[in-house]
């Protein structure tokens, strides 16, 4: 299997190169024919499998994709976005295979379940890119996939609060991602990898569901159950669940990022600005400008070429002050 590794510059070089790519290209192959996706010739039809509207990464996500997959670039793009439904988005799928699109891209919801509908896309001669989230399905089924390293995000979320707190006993309740999403198990993974042998005691962890109000609801219960001051650590799989949580514990009149140390993931815009802010004390990055590499892979698995199985884009981390330092100049 071919592997690549993206840093944020090198990431942002590619992006760089694939637009130039595009935009150079006079339109002819060395045969002679048009090349697919230049200006003149037909679009590339692109089914976009997203997963929903969750929370602001996915905002992110969703404006990155559509703008690299735009007719300028050489693409229609018919986008669905399942409502974090995974049968809706199964469906969504088989509906790209029935319209015959050139190629599918899909964020997967849940990493389970796709065996059938990927093989159906095979079958149909469809190539399947997959971008954000894996599946546990054969990656013979898909053609590609680029996305960042969850495990490690967790991990670097876990090796910060395990230096927080070493060996000091500390009560800490979890926000997990979507259940069976591949963000939620492998952060979990990575961080639970890191606090191996510390002081840091797990007393609940439950699902918001990657949203604002999700957090909110199951951070409200946390307090009723267990109340802010027997709650030290609070680790939220994404930045809206851990921004939901800060309302609930200032509702119940609670400092967040003083009373409760709040670790997060994702860094976009509210996230940083909540860290700025004080109310939460440390974020790990997950890069949500995914459109350009997902649309040159495309491209690249139509031409025919070999390209890479895995492409991951390399995240930062952000302690309050290095968040104040660069929120001015943050994309998302
Ligand atoms: O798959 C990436 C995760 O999905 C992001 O961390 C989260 O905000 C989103 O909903």
């Amino acid at each position: 299997m071919k592997k690549s590794f993206l840093s944020t510059i090198a990431f942002a070089g590619a992006a760089a190169f694939a637009l130039t790519a595009c935009s150079s290209d006079s339109g002819e192959t060395a045969e002679g024919s048009e090349d697919p996706g230049s200006a003149g010739d037909e679009l590339i039809t692109v089914g976009f499998a997203q997963t929903g509207s969750e929370s602001g990464w996915r905002s992110a996500n969703t404006e990155s994709m559509q703008t690299a997959f735009s007719e300028e670039n050489g693409f229609e793009l018919i986008f669905n976005a399942a409502d974090n439904d995974p049968a809706a988005q199964i469906s969504a799928v088989r509906n790209f295979i029935n319209q015959g699109v050139d190629a599918i891209v899909l964020a997967p919801i849940v990493e389970d379940g796709w065996d059938d509908v990927l093989q159906e896309a095979a079958d149909a001669d469809i190539p399947v890119i997959l971008e954000d989230r894996t599946v546990s399905a054969s990656e013979d089924l898909y053609e590609a996939w680029v996305g960042l390293d969850f495990y490690k995000e967790g991990v670097m979320a876990g090796e910060w609060a395990a230096e927080q707190f070493g060996d000091t006993p500390t009560r800490m309740v979890v926000l997990e991602g979507t259940t069976g999403s591949a963000p939620a198990n492998d952060r979990a993974a990575g961080f639970n990898e890191a606090i191996a042998g510390t002081a840091i005691e797990t007393i609940d962890s439950q699902t918001g569901d990657f949203t604002r109000d999700g957090g909110k609801a199951v951070m409200e219960g946390y307090i009723a159950n267990y109340g802010i001051d027997n709650i030290d650590l609070l680790y939220a799989h994404n930045d809206d669940m851990g921004l939901g949580a800060i309302e609930a514990i200032e509702a119940a009149g609670g400092v967040p990022g003083e009373d409760i140390t709040i670790i997060t993931i994702d860094a976009v815009k509210d996230g940083m600005q909540a860290l700025v802010d004080g109310k939460i004390n440390f974020i790990v990055e997950c890069n949500p400008l995914l459109g350009d590499l997902a649309a040159q892979l495309v491209k690249d698995v139509l031409a025919g070429e070999e390209v890479e199985k895995t492409v991951y884009v390399e995240d930062q981390t952000f302690t309050q002050e290095q968040a104040a330092e660069v929120i001015d100049s943050r994309l998302y």
